[in-house]
C-alpha cells in the first residue's frame, strides 16, 4: 500500500493519557509506520497538511447494538415526562425487526455505521438482540459481519413473548447458538432484573464459551445484581453499564481483567444517575466509555457526546476519557492494534477541527471531526 505523510499536526495524541507531541508528523499505510517531530519525518508517497489540527486515535466503540428497525421516540418523550426506563421496550423493536427485511435492516445499519465513522469511531462492536427466535438472531448477526469484525450474539437480551422462560433460556444455549456462533465473536446476556438472572446467565455465557464465543455481560444497569461478580466470575472481558455497583463490585473489578464498560448516553436519555467512574478509576480498573448506541436506551452514535458525559457528569478528565474511548474500548474488546497510534497499529486516526483534544469536552455538541482515516484511507 502507498505510504502517506500527514504533516502540520498541531498536537498529536499517539496513545491517550501518555502526553501529546507538539508540530508532530506521522507516515501511514494501513498501519503506522512512524510517528515523531516534524522535522524528522521520513519521505513518504503523498503528504497532506494538517494545518495545526489536533489528531487522535480513531475512537473504539465497543457496545452498540445497530441491527434494528423502527424507532422508540415516543418512549423517550414519555421518559422525560415522567415514565420509568424498565428495558420492555426491547420487544416493541424486535416486533419491528422481526418484521423488517433485509434491506430494511442492512440500510439501516450502513446509515448508523456510516454516522460513526463520520463522527471518529473506526472500530465497533455490534449485538443481535432484537430478533430473538433463531431465524432472526441469525440474519442479525450475518448483517452484523458485513459492516464489523466485532459481532456480538444477544440472544439472551430479555425473553420473547412468544417463549416461556426456561425454555428459552435452554434455546438460546442451544439450537440458537449452534445457529449463530458461526457469525458471532462475542456472546453477551442483559444480566438483569426483568432479563435474565445470574444462574440464567452463567449457563448462557459457558455455553457460549463451549462454542468458541467470548463472553461479555450487560451488568448492573437498572438494579445491584450479581452481575459484574458473575462478569469476573468467567472471566468476560467486560462489564458493560456498571451503573449500581457496591464497593465489592469495584474491588472485583480492579483485582481483574474484566474491563468496567460505562454507557452514559443511556444514563444521559434514561435521566439516570450515572455510574460512578472516579470510583472506579481511582480503585484502578480499566475504564472504557462506548455509546451503546440503540433505539430505547440511548440512540446516540457520538463517542465525543460520551466523552463529553464522562468529563462533565461522571468526574473523569478529560485524558482518561479520551483513553476510555480509545485504548478502554479496545481493551473491552480484547484488541492491542487499535485505540492508539503506536507504530504498527491500524492507520485509523481522527484529525480534529481543533488545536487540541480537549475541545472534544470543551466544545461539547460541536462537529470537531474534521476528517478521519480508517485503514489508512480517507473516509
Ligand atoms: O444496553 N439494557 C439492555 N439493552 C440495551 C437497551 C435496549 C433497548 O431498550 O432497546 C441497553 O441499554
Ligand atoms: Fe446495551
Amino acid at each position: 500500500m502507498r505510504s502517506l505523510l500527514i504533516t502540520g499536526i498541531g498536537e498529536l495524541t499517539t496513545h491517550a493519557g501518555e502526553g501529546v507531541l507538539r508540530d508532530a508528523a506521522l507516515v501511514v499505510t494501513d498501519r503506522v509506520e512512524w510517528a515523531g517531530p516534524a522535522s524528522a519525518a521520513p519521505a513518504a508517497d503523498s503528504a497532506w497538511d494538517a494545518e495545526g489540527s489536533a489528531v487522535i486515535p480513531g475512537f473504539v466503540d465497543s457496545h452498540a447494538h445497530l441491527v434494528f428497525a423502527g424507532d422508540r421516540a415516543a418512549e423517550f418523550a414519555a421518559r422525560m415526562a415522567g415514565q420509568p426506563y424498565t428495558g420492555g421496550g426491547i420487544r416493541t423493536t424486535m416486533a419491528a425487526t422481526r418484521a423488517a427485511s433485509d434491506g430494511v435492516l442492512r440500510a439501516n445499519l450502513a446509515r448508523l455505521v456510516g454516522e460513526m465513522r463520520r463522527q471518529g469511531t473506526t472500530t465497533v462492536e455490534v449485538k443481535s438482540g432484537y430478533g430473538l427466535n433463531v431465524d432472526d438472531e441469525a440474519r442479525s448477526l450475518r448483517l452484523a459481519c458485513e459492516v464489523t469484525s466485532e459481532t456480538t450474539f444477544l440472544g439472551a437480551h430479555v425473553v420473547p413473548p412468544d417463549a416461556s422462560r426456561e425454555s428459552y433460556v435452554e434455546l438460546v444455549a442451544g439450537a440458537m447458538l449452534s445457529e449463530c456462533a458461526p457469525y458471532a465473536k462475542w456472546i453477551d446476556v442483559f444480566c438483569e432484573r426483568g432479563a435474565f438472572d445470574v444462574d440464567e446467565s452463567r449457563t448462557i455465557l459457558k455455553a457460549g464459551a463451549a462454542a468458541g464465543l467470548l463472553p461479555r455481560i450487560h451488568a448492573n444497569q437498572l438494579t445491584r445484581g450479581g452481575g459484574v461478580q458473575l462478569a469476573v466470575e468467567i472471566g468476560a472481558a467486560s462489564a458493560d453499564h456498571c451503573t449500581h455497583l457496591a464497593d465489592s463490585d469495584v474491588d472485583t473489578l480492579a483485582s481483574s481483567s474484566t474491563v468496567a464498560t460505562l454507557l452514559p448516553g443511556a444514563e444521559f436519555s434514561t435521566r439516570s444517575p450515572y455510574p460512578d467512574a472516579r470510583r472506579l478509576l481511582d480503585a484502578g480498573a480499566t475504564v472504557a466509555l462506548a455509546t451503546d448506541c440503540n433505539p430505547g436506551s440511548s440512540y446516540t452514535s457520538s463517542m465525543a457526546f460520551c466523552i463529553a458525559l464522562g468529563v462533565r457528569e461522571m468526574k473523569m478528565t478529560p485524558a482518561e476519557a479520551l483513553l476510555a474511548a480509545t485504548v478502554g474500548g479496545a481493551r473491552a474488546l480484547r484488541r492491542d492494534d487499535v485505540g492508539h497510534l503506536g507504530t504498527g497499529a491500524a492507520a485509523d486516526l481522527i484529525v480534529l477541527d481543533a488545536p487540541s483534544s480537549l475541545h472534544l469536552a470543551y466544545r461539547p455538541g460541536v462537529p470537531l471531526v474534521k476528517k478521519v482515516l480508517h485503514k489508512g484511507v480517507w473516509v
